[in-house]
């Protein structure tokens, strides 16, 4: 597996990452399994690992710090703070103090802290981001503070899916060392602005959801369906899943690779320059495996790369 910087931090992460919100709170997780899991991507040599406070309301926290607690060194965890308002995506417009404010920002991040045996997180994460927030002093104060509070060795914002654009500020400012956004073969705009931004101003790049949700598993049918419980159920509705498959098929038939969708679509991921780590969701230890071997292979041929670049898919 191939190491690449994080950014400006001192920090070296494995490309490939491992997410763990399927393990915190989609239906069917099991948690021996998650763990072992959790593991065996170690083992095979990735050290990224995303979490949540709020993915099954510290269930993954838990695993991870669990996880993380028989491991010596080496891994990069990292964790994201709970905002007060839980909207996703996060309107624009609304104020820090509404959606964070600096006394809970300090108190989610000590609870963090304990949560991993009064450790610093390597990362800590605002779970939504707005760029006007730079221009708020109590952000700017809050910022400071958590820096110098001891309780997170470096800070990073993760930006609404499919809007990239909202975290350039902050990308050129200076005040975050790392940004989290979805990049996959369907949502590709972190390209045309962002990842240019993040290479000029050596931010560290975490490109999330590369199957979209699964759908670039290359295992969902138009009759795949969802328990209520599951937030895949909204996501893919019968209208967009229908769409979905559609383009799948679309790319099965335009790129004549010899290779899997799940091997093309990581692959992808890895192939911009500015990528640190991709953070994809496993919960089985045959797609930890499976995934691994692909990441393992590196960056694809350019002829791929350009036949992807037709699947883009501008959601709104
Ligand atoms: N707002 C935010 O900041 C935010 C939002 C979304 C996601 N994230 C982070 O990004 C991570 C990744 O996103 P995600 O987990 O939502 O979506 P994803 O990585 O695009 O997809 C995960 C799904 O793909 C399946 N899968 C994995 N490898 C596969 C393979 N080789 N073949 C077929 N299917 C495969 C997984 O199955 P199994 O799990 O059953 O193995 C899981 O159902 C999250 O876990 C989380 O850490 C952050």
């Amino acid at each position: 597996v191939e190491y690449r910087d994080l950014g400006s931090t001192d920090l070296s992460v494995s490309v490939i990452g491992h997410g763990l919100w399927g393990m915190g709170a989609w239906a069917g997780s099991v948690d021996e399994d998650s763990v072992a899991a959790l593991r065996a991507s170690n083992e095979l040599g990735c050290t990224f690992y995303d979490s949540a406070q709020i993915y099954g309301e510290g269930r993954s926290d838990r695993l991870l710090a669990s996880f993380a607690s028989q491991r010596d060194t080496g891994l990069v965890l990292a964790s994201k703070l709970e905002p007060l308002v839980r909207k996703f995506p996060l309107p624009s417009g609304l104020k820090f103090a509404d959606v964070y404010g600096r006394d809970h920002v300090l108190k989610s991040a000590r609870n963090l802290f304990n949560t991993f045996g009064d450790r610093p997180l390597s990362l800590v994460q605002f779970h939504v981001w707005d760029d006007a927030w730079l221009d708020d002093p109590e952000f700017m104060t809050t910022i400071d503070q958590l820096r110098g509070s001891a309780l997170a060795l470096h800070v990073g914002i993760s930006l609404n899916g499919g809007e990239p654009w909202t975290g350039l500020r902050a990308v050129g400012s200076q005040v975050i060392d790392t940004v989290q956004v979805v990049y996959n073969i369907f949502e590709q705009r972190p390209g045309d602005e962002l990842f240019p931004a993040c290479l000029e101003n050596d931010v560290g790049v975490i490109a999330r959801v590369p199957l979209d949700e699964g759908s670039l598993g290359g295992t969902f049918t138009r009759d795949t369906r969802f328990p209520e419980t599951d937030w895949r159920s909204t996501y893919f509705t019968p209208e967009r899943l229908a769409e979905t498959m559609g383009r799948i098929e679309a790319i099965e038939a335009d790129v004549s690779s010899g290779l899997s969708l799940p091997e093309l679509a990581l692959r992808f991921c890895i192939s911009h320059g500015a990528v640190s780590t991709v953070i994809c969701g496993m919960r089985s230890l045959k797609h930890v495996r499976t995934n691994v071997d692909y990441m393992s292979r590196g960056p694809l041929d350019r002829d791929v790369l350009d036949a992807l670049q037709r699947h883009r898919w501008d959601r709104a």
